[in-house]
């Protein structure tokens, strides 16, 4: 058996299935698309579901691939074992419909004992229980020894995950130890103990399983394998430990450069490298894929990912931003299997650092506060952490809930979870209501995606606003029907049409469809998970019948709109490229009639002077008037043309360019207009940040630019109106004014304070005696906190021996202050007591020293009531 690099076996595995008619794949992003019960991409076959389950016609019957994956269930024992990782690839090879058992397990076989060379009694074969075909194979078709075949239950040897494609699997394990294990007994105690390790699954996907339970036999069969990468590595570089494995260790090794720990010396320091080389690596790969940190979904992931290693760097003792660091290992390691991560490296490191950089600032402040936590649990003898206070910790200070489980661990203490996700509820609760409905067209299994594969509906819109066409389905409340009635709504399915469906950013259209005994409205258009067009219909007058011809017209103004304002996005972005740096890229965009939205990667607010300058560019390419060109090019010679791609844009095949003279050129499947004149002016309305790394332009185009404008300049007339001054004299106006107050102000003040001279002697002369202390209570105008306690000394110095207690509202506040002298105080009176008293019923609190106290309220209606208490008060402290 020859030694062979993590990388070398990749390619081998690719090559053998290439050179068996498989087409190879890149691998998926680790984002799933279309699909909304899954968080990341988590085996080879989960970004190909539609393809098994029919929804979609895959590009080729044969495929094959090596997927990122990330798993983070098991991410607790990342580090403390060296078997477990949250980053992992999995070679895989699929057939939709085409070959099957047959052919895979004798290709397996081939692969296996003649590419990888694996000594023939090293390898056992396990198979589902009464699945004799396989047996039949496996046994007359390849030189596998029958006795090392072993038949398992369903736990082991049937593969399915919930409704859908599923089936009876083979598995191909490899054993470490010496001589054979000869019964079922023994091979299952071998694997628990990790001496035969599962390194392939070779899954026969011949059922679909119904809600019911049923599993139906399908016509087609289909075949999904898979490999875990690191594994099959470890047995070629035969070792136990995926630390050990070329690509991983290389990793490993720098971390332990940069943290000068010596590896294998001490287990704690051990698990921290660990966990430092394998969650550095999801984290390059998450955010080259588009995920940004969040407290929400995969945004959280990452950052947990992040922050833990972020968090092992110090407990290792490095005491700088170092992540990068590790990440150009990873690049170094991954970047010629993955080039999308050495293209973003600039973008990966710089939302590494920042976010990182957030969190050292975080986490000094949270690891202070859960410290005075911990020490007052331990005052209370408690052991648990309550749920809110662990989700102020998460939610105000931004310190994660892992960190304060691991530090309470490492304190026997541990939080109080089911609080916690209590408050997580609420608060998920409040976000949603404040995000309003979502407009997400249902589940997978939801009627819109059941829509016949062979129904082919053809989009004509990007040369025509009209044309006809045949209904072929209508659906009403999750059922197919035969007509819709004048009022009724549902979705109607036609062959041809005009209507833009909504898709990369762009809304979808509206208009009307005419049939032969009705009107309909089409509220929105989207398109369905197998791409099929769904028009939202709601009849205005008749009826619409299944079958018939109908004519489509798309609202033409509003289309125009979104036309000049997707164009006018693509321009945006080259001009921000232009003025900004090839660092922006585009991270998300909103398009409808009325204006543009346009997420992408910066990292500082923009000034006024750049964006000053994006929108003269853009509006100079609108004024050069360019024609729009729209080609349908290889993906290839699109990306040597420089053509912009995104994310998404993974896919091999033909693409759809569109350029805006010389000046853009984009991968899109958007409309656009005819020539940039078209969009006749362009003008930012915001710029704003979203996230760490984001920033956000909305901008305006044609009529509701000049809209924006004609409003903004009718407002600076009216205002030179109001000020009386003409238009360009406005701000020295306004400075002038501003100046004028000022001084008004200033002569308001010295007003007040001659008004209120001297008033101590009116004060003093209302004075009181209870038990031989004099005191007075009085209530002053409109005087803030400050003057009143100047106003309390004087009148106290008046007073000589005794209490003197006032408020004032001002600013619709009250303010309290008291005072009470040596004399006084011997007997018994004791300032801040009786403030605390007073302000209590005047809505507020507070209290203070024997000799001085200030305090506050917030029910002026309360002030009298309040400083009538104070005699009571001090009756009682005299007592
Ligand atoms: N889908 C199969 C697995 O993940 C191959 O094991």
């Amino acid at each position: 058996m020859k030694k062979m690099g993590l990388n070398e076996i990749r390619e081998v595995y690719l090559k053998f299935f290439e050179e068996k008619e498989h087409l190879r794949l890149e691998s998926f992003p680790l984002v799933p698309k279309d699909d909304k019960d899954l968080l990341l991409i988590n085996a080879g076959m989960a970004p190909l579901k539609p393809y098994f389950t029919g929804l979609k016609t895959p590009p080729s019957k044969r495929v094959t691939t090596c997927q990122k994956c990330v798993r983070t269930g098991d991410i607790e024992n990342v580090g403390k074992t060296s078997r477990h990782a949250t980053f992992f690839e999995m070679l895989g090879n699929f057939s939709f419909g085409d070959y099957f058992k047959e052919e895979i397990i004798q290709w397996a076989w081939e692969f296996i004992t003649k590419n990888l060379n694996i000594p023939k009694d090293k390898l056992y074969v396990t198979i589902y229980l009464d699945d004799d075909e396989a047996y039949d194979i496996w046994t007359s078709k390849t030189d596998v020894d029958p006795s090392r075949i072993f038949r398992l239950g369903k736990e082991d040897n049937f593969w399915e995950i919930g409704v859908g494609p599923c089936g009876p699997c083979s598995e191909i394990h490899y054993d470490r130890g010496e001589g054979k294990v000869s019964t079922v007994e023994e091979f299952i105690e071998a694997s628990d103990n990790d001496r035969i390790v599962e390194f392939w699954n070779l899954v026969f996907t011949q059922f679909n399983k119904d809600e019911e339970g049923v599993y139906n036999r399908l016509s087609h069969p289909n075949i999904d394998t898979g490999m875990g990468l690191e594994r099959i590595a470890t047995i070629m570089q035969g070792t136990e430990n995926i630390f050990e494995i070329d690509t991983i260790r290389s990793i490993l090794d720098k971390v332990c450069e940069i943290s000068n720990v010596e590896y294998g010396k001490d287990k704690n320091k051990g698990a921290s490298v660990r966990i430092i080389t394998d969650h550095v690596k999801s984290v390059t790969f998450l955010i080259c894929d588009g995920v940004l940190p969040s407290n929400e979904g995969r945004g959280y992931v990452l950052r947990r990912l992040l922050r833990r290693a972020a968090r092992h760097g110090r407990l290792i003792g490095v005491n700088r931003i170092f992540l990068s660091e590790v990440m150009d290992k990873v690049i170094e390691n991954y970047g010629d299997a993955y080039p999308e991560i050495k293209e973003k490296r600039d973008y990966i490191k710089k939302v590494m650092e920042i976010e990182e950089e957030r969190f050292n600032e975080t986490i000094d402040g949270g690891e202070e506060i859960l410290k005075s936590y911990i020490v007052e649990l331990k005052e209370e003898k408690n052991k648990v952490l309550s749920g809110e206070k662990a989700f102020k910790l998460h939610d105000t200070y931004g310190f994660p809930l892992e960190l304060t489980e691991e530090i309470l661990s490492e304190n026997g203490m541990e939080v109080d979870i089911e609080g916690f996700n209590r408050e997580m509820d609420l608060q998920r609760k409040r976000a949603r209501e404040a995000r309003g409905e979502s407009s997400y067209m249902g589940g997978e299994d939801s009627i819109l995606n059941k829509v016949a594969q062979n129904v082919d509906t053809e989009f004509k819109g990007y040369d025509h606003l009209i044309c006809e066409g045949r209904v072929i389905e209508i659906i009403k409340d999750e059922a197919f029907v035969e007509s819709l009635k004048e009022n009724e709504e549902g979705i109607i399915i036609v062959d041809n049409t005009p209507f833009y469906a909504e898709m990369g950013g762009q809304v979808g259209d509206t208009g009307t469809i005419y049939g032969n005994t009705g009107e309909v409205y089409i509220k929105d258009c989207k398109k369905n998970i197998s791409g099929k067009i769904m028009h939202f219909a709601s009849v205005s007058s008749g009826s619409i019948t299944k079958g018939e011809v109908v004519k489509l017209k798309v609202d033409k103004e509003r289309r125009e709109g979104i036309c000049r304002n997707h164009t006018a996005t693509h321009m945006l972005h080259e001009a921000l490229k232009e003025i900004l740096g090839s660092h922006v890229n585009q991270s998300g965009s909103y398009v409808d009639n009325e204006r543009l939205r346009f997420d992408f990667t910066h990292f500082s607010a923009l000034t006024d002077e750049e964006i000053t300058k994006i929108e003269r560019l853009v509006n100079e390419k609108i004024m050069e008037a360019s024609m729009i060109d729209t080609n349908i090019m290889n993906v290839d010679e699109a990306k040597s043309c420089g053509a912009i791609a995104l994310f998404e844009n993974k896919y091999k095949g033909d693409v759809r360019v569109v350029s805006v003279g010389t000046f853009s050129k984009e991968l899109c499947g958007g409309t656009h207009v005819r020539n940039s004149g078209q969009i006749g002016l362009f003008k930012v309305i915001s710029e704003a940040g979203v996230a760490a790394g984001i920033r956000r332009i909305e901008a305006l185009t044609g009529t509701n630019a000049l809209n924006y404008m004609e409003e903004k300049h009718l407002m600076i007339k009216e205002v030179s109106k109001v000020l009386k001054c003409t238009e360009k004299d406005i701000i020295e106006k306004i400075n002038q004014n501003t100046l004028t107050l000022k001084e008004k102000d200033k002569e308001i003040q010295e007003l007040k304070s001659k008004m209120v001279k001297g008033i101590e002697n009116d004060i003093v002369k209302e004075a009181k005696e209870i038990n031989g202390v004099r005191f007075v209570s009085y209530k002053l105008l409109d005087i803030d906190a400050n003057n009143l306690r100047d106003i309390g000394d004087k009148v106290k110095n008046k007073l000589q021996e005794g209490v003197v207690v006032l408020g004032s509202v001002k600013d619709g506040k009250v303010n309290f202050v008291s005072m009470a002298s040596k004399d006084a105080i011997e007997k018994g009176a004791h300032a801040g007591k009786i403030i605390k008293k007073v302000a209590t019923i005047a809505g507020g609190g507070g209290g203070g020293r024997p000799d001085m106290a200030q305090a506050g309220g917030k029910l002026p209606e309360k002030i009298d009531e309040a400083l009538n208490e104070v005699a009571k008060v001090l009756e009682k402290l005299l007592q």
